[in-house]
Formats: structure tokens, sequence, C-alpha cells
């Protein structure tokens, strides 16, 4: 088996006296998805933000190539190539794709005029790469689809380096045709091999088309984790998924009232 590109080990962030995540274990491996799983407030957002710079740990350790860093900053963790694409994608909605898909890095000339024409080939050419021929990047971000702005997002990661693609919950908030749009984009970029990609949803459906890897948690610990093949075949993913109630129990509950 190849190394994992990212490791993390043991890792605990408090908030005050609250401990949202207590000693989770992560790998993610290139060419691979690993789905992270979990109810409401289980810790998912705040263990990829930890992942991206945005939160220092308590404690705990990650590793990137099987070297240990620390990041200060999210600059920090995008330099050691994580990228994220949060669900409430940071876009503005009235600027045009090509300077979404290039904000804060772009291509400047001598006298400081962006090139333009270059950086809207660029947009174009990454974002077709990954599937969607959005052929005119001038266009504002406001007339694309939400499968299409996920899309965008994660070509730009791509593009700036990403070797850990983290997406939180690409699907949520996308009608059916939609959701699809985005897991053939996860498919591509797996089929790249060289990107890690950390795949957040609650969508058990979703998770089973796209995963080769499961992490669940619950209250901040993982309570299951393994390969597709040991999670699908020999695990409860329903009750994993619930932070281990049984499904059974809850539904019996709600058809009794
Ligand atoms: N900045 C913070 N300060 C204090 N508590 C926090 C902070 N961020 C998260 N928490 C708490 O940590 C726990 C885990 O939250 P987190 O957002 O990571 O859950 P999640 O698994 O992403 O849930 P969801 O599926 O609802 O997005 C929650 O109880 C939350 O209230
Ligand atoms: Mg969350």
């Amino acid at each position: 088996m190849t190394e994992p590109y990212m490791r993390v080990e043991k890792i605990v962030k408090k908030f005050g006296p609250f401990t949202a995540l207590n000693g989770v274990d992560l790998e993610v491996y290139p060419g691979e998805v690993h789905a992270l799983l979990g109810d409401n407030g289980a810790g998912k957002s705040t263990l990829i933000k930890t992942l991206a710079g945005v939160h220092e740990p308590t404690s705990g350790q990650i590793y990137i190539e099987g070297k240990p860093v620390k990041f200060r900053s999210p600059r920090d963790a995008s330099a050691a190539g994580i990228g994220t694409v949060y669900q409430d994608l940071a876009v503005n909605q009235l600027m045009s794709v090509t300077r979404n898909f290039f904000m804060g890095r772009e291509m400047k000339g001598t006298f400081g005029a962006m090139k333009m024409d270059e950086m809207d080939k660029i947009a174009h050419d990454e974002m077709l790469k990954i599937g969607i021929d959005f052929s005119d990047p001038t266009q504002a971000v406001g007339t694309m689809s939400g499968g299409q702005r996920q899309t965008l997002a994660i070509a730009r990661a791509i593009y700036f380096g990403a070797k850990v693609l983290i997406l939180d919950e690409p699907t949520s908030a996308l009608g059916q045709k939609q959701q699809m749009e985005v897991l053939k984009t996860v498919k591509r970029v797996r089929a790249r091999g060289d990107i890690g990609i950390i795949f957040i949803t609650h969508n058990e459906i979703h998770s089973k088309l796209v995963a080769d890897r499961y992490t669940f948690l619950a209250l901040g610990q993982v309570i299951g984790a393994g390969t597709k093949q040991e999670i699908e075949e020999g695990a409860d993913i329903r009750k994993l998924m619930a932070g281990g109630a049984e499904m059974a129990d809850l539904e019996q509950e709600l058809a009794s009232i």
C-alpha cells in the first residue's frame, strides 16, 4: 500500500472546558476518497478546520508525508498542500468566474495589470479537466449552478496545489442532478491518482458511491473506521452515522407517536 499523504494522530481540540475532538486518528491516501461521517455536532467541521490551519489542536500531531508539521494559519496548511472547500463557498456572486478562481492570487504583468486572457484560459481549462465546460469564464459566478460552483472551488484548490482536498458537505445544498455532478467531479479528481479527498457527508448513498475508506465520528471520537470493504460488508453504517444509536429503535419510537 502507498504511504498516506497526511496522517493525524490523537488530535484533541478543546474549546474552553468543552472537548470537541478527543483523540482522533485519520489517514489520507493519494487517489482515495476518505468519507468522514457523523451526526450533527460530532466534530467533523472542527476536525477539518484543525487540518486546514484554522484551529490549533490542543494536542496531537499532524504528519505530511511522514514529517510532523504544525500549521499556525490557513496559509501554512495551504502551503503544505491542504485545500479546503467549505460548504458556504466563499465566492463573490457578482465577480467573474475567473476573478473568483484567482481571488487573492491574480496573475499580473510588469506594470501590475492583470493578465485577464491568460487567467480566463486557465480557469476554463482547469474546470474542463474535472468536468465542466463553462465556456465563458468572464461571466459572473451568479450565473453558475450550485454544482458548477463546487467544481469551480475544487478546480481552484487543485490548481493552487492541493494534495489533500477537503470537501465539507459538498452535496448537501444541491438538488439531485447537481449532487451527481459533484460526485462525478469527486471521482474525476480521485482518478488523477495524486490527490486524496476528505469527503464529509450526511448521505449514506453518496458516501457509498465514492468512498474508498471511512471514518465515523461521534462526540469528538472515532467510533468506526476502515476500508470500503471492511465497512460496507462488516459494519452497520446507519448506526455509525447516528453516533451509535440503533436506527430501528429510533424508527420504532417515531412510528409509535
Ligand atoms: N468555536 C467553537 N467554540 C466552542 N464550541 C465549538 C466551536 N466550534 C464547534 N464547537 C462545538 O464542537 C462540537 C462539534 O462541532 P462541529 O461543528 O465540529 O460538528 P459537525 O460534526 O461539523 O456538525 P454538523 O454536522 O452539524 O456540521 C459542537 O458541540 C460544537 O458546538
Ligand atoms: Mg459541520
